[in-house]
């Protein structure tokens, strides 16, 4: 039997609009298994970041369900599901959301402490996993001091820091130019492979499409598999 980490049932979005609603996507079907890496590429537009928002716990489907470890993620409260988000999910967004008045290391202490470790311990995690993706010289830069290719190793390091099993990346490199771009995919990629992480990729890059085990299209309200890989 396969073991799988995420799956997607029925799933839909509609958002409401000053006049009518637009309907995203009904009834998809999505499973993730353990250790796998999938890319959903995609037209701008067509709902990777709906879907991906989804399946992270960022926003509440409109039918169906998502089921992380075989648990219904939207099963309790607000304060529940984000709760189950932080220690469970990492989410990379194209757009950092470092807070800019923090360093990067109280960036990436926040989840943490948002769980309820104290400061100190926090900070030494942090430190570590700054470490791990080369930002050892960095720690005490504020977002604005930072590249982007810097801030966005920041970003992958909070979400990492909890120590997830699940990472969702939805265009990591999308305000990155080409070569830093390059440089944080081969990151998520080792980091997916160090960590024994289960990762989805949004992205556009098909070069990196191709280290994935499953490469998915979103098309018209559809995912569609392209390719497939043994895992
Ligand atoms: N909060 C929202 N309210 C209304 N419409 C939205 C909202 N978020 C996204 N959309 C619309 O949903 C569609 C899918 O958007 P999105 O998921 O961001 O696509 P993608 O990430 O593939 O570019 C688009 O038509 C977009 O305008
Ligand atoms: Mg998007």
């Amino acid at each position: 039997m396969s073991d799988r980490v995420l799956v997607a049932e029925n799933l839909g979005k509609t958002y409401p609009l000053p006049k009518g609603e637009l309907r995203v996507f009904e009834g998809l079907g999505f499973e993730l298994e353990r250790g796998e890496l999938a890319a959903i590429m995609g037209a701008s537009g067509v709902g990777k970041t709906t879907f991906l928002n989804l399946l992270g716990a960022l926003d509440r489907p409109s039918e169906g369900r998502v089921l992380l470890d075989g648990e219904d993620l939207f099963a309790g409260t607000d304060r529940e599901v984000a709760g189950v988000r932080n220690r469970k999910i990492g989410f990379v967004f194209q757009v950092f959301h470092l807070l800019p008045e923090f360093t990067a290391l109280e960036n990436v202490s926040l989840p943490l402490m948002i769980r309820g470790v104290p400061k100190k311990e926090a900070f030494l995690k942090a430190r570590d996993i700054l470490e791990e993706v080369s930002l050892e010289d960095k720690v005490h830069s504020r977002p604005s001091q930072l590249s982007g290719g810097e801030q966005q190793r920041v970003a992958i390091a909070r979400a990492l820091v909890n120590e997830p099993r699940l990472l969702l990346a939805d265009e990591p490199t999308g305000n990155l130019d080409w070569k830093t771009g390059e440089k944080v995919l081969r990151l998520v990629l080792d980091l997916h492979e160090r960590r024994g992480l289960s990762s989805i990729l949004v992205t556009h890059n098909e070069k990196i499409a191709r280290y994935c085990h499953k490469v998915y299209m979103m098309e018209a309200g559809e995912l569609k598999l392209l390719s497939s890989l043994p895992s």
